[in-house]
């Protein structure tokens, strides 16, 4: 039988010639015989959006992921007809659009041809659903090699890979599955050494495809929603990823203890075992700042309640927790338990703040407190009761930071383990099916969520973590990359998804350390917290019901690598809080990927395991099991090796040894590294005097260090200390002069000098050109001296 369906089909259909066009300040349209148009926008002289609609309709202009504060209004657009192709220019690209097929091409001004449509535009119509299936396809050369894309668990270069993003929650995912828990339809395409970003922002089910089905195309399209896409040019990745950032926004500082180190587990109860956790980081010495409480510590999974059996007295508890210098982290999922008898399920019938199915009645699917309804965060009211919420966890009961999970949104026992598609939501007064608002619902719940944990914890900075996310996530939470598996390749998914992340924009990020199923070995563990420590995000996770990890669950040797390395992430706090202002201010990622650090270099575009921990620790995670050691790439320039000081020539392959109290830590010439004192939490004692790592170049290095109360929000009015070092090395001699920027006193008055590498004995020191005589710097051996904290030029001389 032939169905009506499969007669109506038209497969994919084409935009036909150019018959008309306006032109206003940044924008140009574009109107074909067939009816479609296509509006170009010139944002800035480097960042271009495409919008294609069929019918000229354009739906209203309204995006999730575009920050407001996103820079726009590019005043200069030259254009030019030709016969068969409109010509547009900026002072850094050209466009040219076919008049025959409205196909397009991007090129620099030298004529390389960046970004090239094959089919370009194209739809289908969708009979199941109504709407379009909006489709483009470019070609690919022959050397391009395509990053980003959030948390997609595969090698860093895309290339030969399809991916599809819909936020989906992965238990125990594997390597190169896909989608998981979040949907960032941004990538960064490269070859001959020119980067370029493509966001195609569009919330549906996208799909894109990197020269997999055929070896020359790379095409992106979504079930339904605008062809839309942004094109930003770099030529270089920090210049692409920054204007994928001006686009999407940046989160503001977190407070200065988030950058510690959490410990987690689903679940710690009682009060006295949570205690007991706490006090046993205190007796052994590992540092800590956070620790978790997970669903079990609410009444029946209700959201908003505690248990009382478990936790009598929560406000006494966290207030004892914080004199001890724990901060507590709870957790709040998005389902409500379906019971009259409870206040926030009431309020939100009350409301009607539910989502509603197709048909009228509320959108019903299991979690774990039973059978759920749904708030429909994409309402703003929604959002605003939600924010509510938080007033007693936060102001009454002292809760420092929220946890939001299965906010995919995840329901259990169902098939597609989400929302049926008919599900209505509000979309900010654009009301849609669940096939629009699916992968921004756990974003929206983030965003209420922090706007909540703010308002209650001013004047002090709020602290929010999230499983899902969408583009534009990271101007209001950190993330975690889900229900990882303690297993070998699972480190290596780690280390490759925290990487993607802070390449798709949303660097604060970790892993579940050691694995959220299953049991890890000793080894294991310790091989993945050597990693976690230069996550921007450090939290040990597990799902408990495989046994325990905390950091004494092992031996005393994993004990003991465990507190070495937590030590040395509090030790790098200067540099980890710098690292993250730069982030704030520039959108650069955290860390760096080498093909990011260098893409002159093209033995980066295929590395995965190495990465830049901000711009001068190069780190390479232990990735298999028994290891002495690994080979591993280092970046042109010379590395010092953090163990042990000898440098070593990069650009090169080699064999780093790395036994199981060590990993590859590599530390660029010239570099300035600042570090704090150990200490059991952030705050735990004030800070006497900062300690300079210097290590010598023959040459020029630049090096920052970024500081405040790190906390509240004076550091917006001025009220932060940017120190600025610029070091000279000469063959007899270095140099280090220091700018400083801002309002902030640091409490030290001293720095504490170490000179590493230092190819000559001291004979002179001069602190702002007055010799300092070498008996009154206090010298521990030749080369560790303490000079005062607001010299401008240091001067040492050697023999
Ligand atoms: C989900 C989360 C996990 C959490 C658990 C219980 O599996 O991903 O982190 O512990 O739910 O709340």
């Amino acid at each position: 039988m032939i169905t009506n369906t499969e007669l109506e089909y038209k497969g994919n259909l084409f935009p036909a010639q150019i018959i008309d066009h306006k032109k206003e300040v940044d924008k140009i349209t574009f109107y074909t015989r067939n009816n479609v148009a296509l509006q170009i926008s010139f944002l800035r002289d480097s960042v271009l959006r495409f919008r294609y609609a069929v019918e000229q309709d354009f739906e209203p202009d309204f995006s999730y992921a575009i920050s407001e504060d996103a820079t726009y209004g590019y005043n200069h657009l030259e254009i030019k007809e030709n016969d068969d192709h409109f010509a547009m220019k900026t002072s850094k690209l050209e466009v040219k659009v076919s008049k025959k097929d409205l196909r397009l091409a991007i090129l620099d001004l030298e004529g390389n041809i960046l970004n090239e449509d094959e089919l370009g535009f194209h739809w289908e119509e969708s009979y199941e659903f109504g709407g379009n299936i909006v489709k483009m396809s470019k070609f690919s050369q022959e050397s391009e090699s395509f990053y980003g894309m959030g948390d997609k668990p595969s090698q860093l270069n895309l290339r030969g890979k399809r991916v599809h993003n819909w936020a989906t929650d992965q238990y125990a995912f594997g390597k190169d599955h896909n989608p998981l828990y979040k949907a960032v339809p941004f990538y960064i395409g490269m070859h001959h050494s020119i980067g370029y970003g493509i966001f195609f922002d569009n919330t549906f089910k996208t799909h894109f495809d990197f020269c997999h089905e055929r070896r020359n195309i790379t095409s992106f399209w979504a079930d339904g929603g605008e062809m839309n896409y942004y094109f930003i040019y770099g030529p270089t990745m920090p210049e692409v990823v920054g204007g994928y950032t001006d686009l999407t926004g940046k989160p503001e500082l977190p407070p200065l203890w988030v950058l510690g180190f959490h410990q987690c587990k689903w679940s710690y109860y009682p009060e006295s075992k949570v205690k007991e956790i706490a006090n046993k980081f205190r007796d052994l010495k590992i540092p800590c700042d956070a620790i978790y409480l997970d669903i079990d510590y609410m009444e029946g999974f209700r959201c908003f309640t505690w248990n009382k059996e478990y936790f009598p007295d929560p406000k006494r508890m966290v207030s004892e927790l914080a004199e001890d210098g724990f901060k507590t982290v709870a957790i709040i999922d998005p389902g409500i338990k379906i019971d009259k008898n409870y206040w926030v399920y009431n309020e939100a019938v009350e409301n009607d703040y539910f989502c509603k199915r197709a048909d009228g009645p509320y959108m019903k699917g299991k979690v774990w407190p039973g059978e759920c309804n749904f708030p429909d965060f994409t309402n703003p009211k929604v959002r605003e009761w939600w924010a509510g919420l938080y007033k007693e966890l936060i102001a009454d009961i002292g809760i420092k930071g929220v946890w939001n999970d299965m906010n995919e949104p995840a329901v259990m026992e169902v098939p597609g383990k989400t929302f049926p598609d008919d599900v209505r939501h509000n979309y900010d007064g654009h009301h849609c099916s669940h096939r629009k608002a699916h992968n921004v619902y756990g974003m929206q719940m983030a965003r209420a969520t922090h706007e909540g944990v703010k308002k209650f914890t001013f004047p002090k900075r709020p602290f929010v973590i999230t499983r899902s996310a969408y583009s534009g996530t990271q101007r209001f939470t950190s993330s975690w990359t889900g229900d990882n598996v303690a297993t070998w390749e699972h480190l290596w998914i780690a280390n490759v998804q925290v990487q993607r992340m802070c390449m798709s924009g949303m660097s604060f990020t970790g892993t579940d350390i050691g694995g959220f199923a299953e049991q890890p070995s000793g080894e294991l563990f310790a091989r993945w917290i050597q990693l976690g420590v230069f996550h921007p995000f450090c939290r040990v996770h597990s799902s408990g019901d495989h046994g325990s990890q905390e950091p004494w669950s092992f031996d005393e040797e994993v004990t003991n690598i465990t507190r070495k390395f937590i030590e040395l992430r509090y030790q790098l706090l200067p540099y980890l809080y710098t690292m993250f202002y730069e982030y704030t201010e520039y959108g650069i990622p955290m860390l760096k990927s080498l093909v990011y650090y260098d893409q002159e270099d093209t033995h980066t575009h295929y590395r995965n395991d190495e990465f830049i921990f901000g711009n001068q620790i190069l780190v390479c995670p232990i990735l298999e099991p028994n290891s002495k050691g690994r080979r591993m790439y280092l970046p042109q320039g010379n590395w010092y090796n953090f163990w042990g000081g000898e440098i070593t020539k990069g650009g090169k392959e080699c064999w780093v040894e790395a036994d199981i109290d060590k990993i590859p830590i590599f530390i660029k010439e010239g570099a300035i590294i600042p570090k704090y004192p150990v200490q059991q939490y952030v705050g735990e004692k004030e800070i006497d005097k900062l300690t300079l790592d210097i290590y010598y170049k023959l040459g020029k290095e630049e090096s920052q260090v970024f500081e405040d109360t790190g906390d509240g929000f004076d550091y917006k009015k001025g009220r932060y200390s940017l120190r600025m070092f610029k070091l000279t090395g000469k063959e007899k001699e270095l140099i280090i002069q220091q700018f400083k920027e801002g309002k902030y006193e640091t409490p030290y008055e001293v720095f504490k000098i170490n000179l590493i590498g230092l190819p000559f004995k001291v004979k002179s020191v001069q602190v702002d050109n007055v010799e300092i005589p070498l008996q009154d710097i206090i010298l521990n051996g030749d080369t560790n001296m303490t000079i005062k904290k607001d010299f401008t030029e240091l001067h040492i001389k050697g023999l």
